[in-house]
């Protein structure tokens, strides 16, 4: 044994880190199994909306368990039903044909077949690439990982990856194109459209995006012309335009869904976290009718799927799960409580090493630079999110370390806020005041 400090048998991702042992959870706190208490501030990795021990979630998750845990094959179950017309009864448009799976990953990677399958039914075999953006997240699994952008999670794989093209991330603090809106004309856009034409049209499937970034920079929100101008371009083109909703969807932004900011209807949505608020694991596909038509008229099955699918105990979970959402009118207390924590994060960009605080509901970034004049990031060396992530840790609060490489794949540091959208004015007091102190400790101790 060359692990000194191995104390499980867990594979863990990060081998040399310490975990703490959580025993359980109340509202938006976990307790470890020391009685140490946590706030909760960033819902998990931005999961836990309804925040922790919902009775009326785990009596749902009993009563089913009694009844059916697993179907397959020739079965439906009520569940599932009622899951899938609740989840049509919240997304705009047509987007009416749910496919459940039971993760992010995997919401995104079929959607990715589920594109290539309806360009197949409706007689253009050749369209197979999905364009996506830099600095963006999809997701593990090797085809997700194609169109996610984060460089330092695909760096190991790259030969593994599809030859997926990515354009520039609508980040207007740090334009690739060195321009400010509106005076860019949206440039970040447009290259969408440069990039079909180069690439050819006949090849590419659609493009996928995060309305407003999850992990990769928390909070980035493009400008209010940037979908529509995305929607005309994929149009034109015959792509798809797939939306992923795995962090903003179900509230998180203070509506249902990221992409109603800017009223625009996407062909796909991938869901995941929020839709079961992390009470079990399942995930989903939303398909426009159109895309179920195809399908349906031509060879009638999507050659596709998972075991755990489906199944009758995550979806009466997640049911249980948006009713509660919905009877506690938990997505327009996210709008509020998300503007308040906005307003009173946002001083914090005079402090010397604050770039830029930024997002929408309860989804707010806080990006860090050496200087703010040139906007100029640390040196990755430095470890300033996790610096200032374990400062906030020993104040008791939760903060999510924003992924390495925001700027450009090497560095760039940020943290995530988003807590469960329960969250109270005091409460978001306390988070507030323990991100400033802990920004101050960390600038005192970097010299500023
Ligand atoms: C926007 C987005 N899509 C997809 C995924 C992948 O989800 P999962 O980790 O559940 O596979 C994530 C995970 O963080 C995500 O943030």
């Amino acid at each position: 044994m060359i692990q000194e400090q191995i104390t499980d048998n867990v594979f863990h991702r990060v081998l040399r880190q310490k975990w703490e042992q959580i025993s359980h959870g109340q509202g938006v706190y976990l307790f470890d199994t020391k009685e140490q208490r946590y706030l909760d501030a960033c819902a998990g990795v931005h999961v836990v909306s309804i925040g922790h021990g919902v009775r009326e979630i785990v009596d749902a998750m009993a009563e089913q368990a009694a009844k059916v845990c697993f179907t397959y094959g020739r079965f439906i179950t009520q569940p599932q039903i009622d899951l899938a017309h609740q989840i049509a009864a919240l997304t705009p448009g047509d987007l009416n044909r749910v496919f459940f799976v039971s993760g992010g990953s995997e919401a995104t990677e079929s959607a990715m077949k589920m594109a290539r399958k309806y360009h197949i039914e409706t007689g253009n075999p050749k369209k197979y690439k999905v364009i996506s953006r830099w600095q963006s997240w999809h997701g593990n699994t090797i085809g997700a990982l194609s169109m996610s952008g984060r460089t330092p999670w695909r760096d190991d794989y790259v030969p593994y990856l599809l030859n997926f093209p990515h354009i520039p991330q609508p980040y207007c603090y740090r334009c690739d194109y060195q321009q400010t809106y509106p005076k860019c004309q949206l440039s970040c856009a447009n290259e969408l459209e440069r990039i079909i034409r180069q690439e050819g049209s006949e090849y590419i499937s659609a493009f996928i995006a995060e309305p407003i970034l999850g992990t990769s920079a928390a909070g980035v929100t493009p400008p209010a012309d940037y979908y529509p101008t995305i929607r005309e371009i994929c149009d034109k083109y015959n792509i798809l335009m797939i939306v992923d909703e795995v962090v903003t969807g179900f509230g998180r932004t203070g509506r249902n869904f990221g992409i109603e900011h800017w009223d625009v209807v996407p062909d796909i949505m991938s869901v995941g976290k929020g839709l079961s608020s992390g009470y079990t694991p399942i995930a989903a596909t939303i398909a426009d009718e159109k895309i179920y038509d195809a399908i349906y008229e031509g060879s009638t099955s999507f050659v596709h799927g998972h075991t755990y699918g489906g199944n009758p105990l995550s979806c009466a979970v997640a049911l249980a799960v948006q009713k509660y959402i919905e009877s506690h009118d938990l997505v327009a207390q996210c709008a509020r409580m998300g503007k308040l924590m906005l307003e009173q994060l946002m001083p914090l960009q005079n402090l010397p090493i604050v770039g830029e605080v930024r997002g929408k509901g309860l989804l707010i970034g806080i990006e860090f630079v050496s200087d703010q004049e040139g906007r100029t990031p640390f040196d990755p060396a430095q470890g300033v999110t996790g610096m200032i992530v374990n400062s906030i840790f020993e104040k008791g609060v939760l903060v999510m370390p924003g992924a390495p490489g925001s700027v450009d794949g090497i560095s760039g540091d940020h943290i995530a806020v988003s807590p469960p959208f329960i969250i109270t004015e005091p409460e978001v007091d306390q988070i507030v005041v323990a991100i400033k102190d802990s920004i101050v400790e960390v600038s005192a101790q970097l010299g500023y």
